[in-house]
């Protein structure tokens, strides 16, 4: 480079940064590099550019398994990867090579989800914030429609800290049979019979296609007849005539009730209940972070009336539908994610 080179953008840097926005113009770069960063990596979780990226591989293979006709477009997102490191070309191959680029190439589910949840439903609300404020009450998007795999398979982040406060409910009561509401990929449906070798779990949920593939990992899982999984609104859903739970569980899905009919559901759990068994309702709640508040925008841009509970909601609805909260713990570090326990009062 030639020193007036040099010297010309050196001129440009300081311009640049000097002034009033000086600071921000510098924080809006580094923003823009994390953005791009972040839609490269959700383009690979969203597309089987991904999974092909694990070993290295030419242009013309991953044109061949991706059935891609713009050879030019995907060495141009390649060139992306590479320039954000997430991707290493040598000798005419490509390879994920970020921490994050290999976890999606190796098929991390959480990190899968996470990222192709950026553009499936997290950026929307922002996208189109002005035409969402403007809608009529309980017009909204239809994310859990729309992308019920991948809602399901991010909550799955919260696994680990919801397992061991679900294990001790199970060591504590030993319940014989346990009901999981909105169950999803059925993490706490097994959580649930792994924790207790005698328990039965029902599992309920809305979209039959994810129920289907829980199903099948269940019974390619060896769990038989100790799960069984049906398709229910918990607004509506009934027991088989007689069956009372011991345990009922409501993981991350509270919110998607509307707020005034979550006493009635609550009252309805009640009822299923055996005596003395015990509902267990674990959710983030708001305010407290960026994720409960993100969270809640997303949930309030929803058709219908979807909303974070606030803090200590969950225990007023709980004593409202005629329940004792026996125990109200904070699971999670840095977020206002609870685990509340609630026996029939
Ligand atoms: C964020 S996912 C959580 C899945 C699972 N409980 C977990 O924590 O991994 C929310 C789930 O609740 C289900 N759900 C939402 N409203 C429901 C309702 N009214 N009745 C039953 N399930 C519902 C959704 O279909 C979705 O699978």
């Amino acid at each position: 480079m030639s020193g007036r080179e040099r010297i010309s953008q050196l001129r440009g840097a300081i311009a640049t940064t000097r002034g009033k926005h000086g600071a921000a113009r510098l924080l809006a770069i580094s923003d823009s590099r994390s953005l791009v960063r972040s839609l490269f990596l959700a383009s690979m979780a969203e597309t089987p550019l991904g999974l092909a990226l694990v070993r290295p591989v030419t242009l013309d293979e991953l044109c061949a398994r991706t059935q891609c006709t713009r050879p030019d477009r995907l060495q141009a997102w390649l060139d992306v990867g590479v320039e954000a490191g997430e991707l290493r070309m040598r000798s005419d191959r490509w390879q994920a090579h970020g921490r994050r680029a290999r976890a999606i190439a190796e098929g991390d589910a959480i990190i899968t989800a996470q990222y192709r949840s950026m553009l499936e439903y997290q950026s929307g609300p922002y996208a189109h914030l002005g035409a969402l404020l403007r809608c009529q009450p309980g017009e909204g998007r239809l994310d859990l429609d729309d992308y019920a795999a991948t809602i399901a398979e991010v909550s799955l982040a919260a696994a680990p800290f919801i397992e061991p406060f679900l294990h001790e409910v199970v060591n504590l009561r030993h319940p014989v049979n346990a009901l999981d509401v909105g169950c999803g990929t059925g993490v706490y449906t097994r959580a649930l019979l792994d924790a207790d070798p005698e328990i039965a779990v029902v599992g309920i949920d809305l979209p039959t296609d994810v129920l289907d593939e829980t199903r099948s990992r269940f019974r390619s899982d060896g769990y038989g007849t100790r799960v069984t999984l049906a398709v229910g609104d918990v607004r509506a859903w009934e027991p088989e005539a007689g069956t009372q739970f011991d345990l009922i569980i409501l993981c991350n899905n509270v919110y998607y009730l509307p707020p005034d009919e979550r006493a009635d559901a609550f009252g309805r759990l009640r009822r299923m209940l055996s005596h003395d068994g015990e509902l267990v309702v674990i959710s983030l709640t708001r305010p407290g972070s960026i994720a409960s508040a993100h969270l809640h925008l997303l949930l309030s841009c929803q058709e219908g009336e979807a909303a974070l509970p606030a803090r200590g909601e969950i225990e007023r609805t709980l004593a409202e539908a005629g329940f004792d909260v026996v125990a109200s713990e904070m699971l999670v570090p840095t977020e206002p994610f609870v685990g509340v326990r609630a026996r029939s009062g």
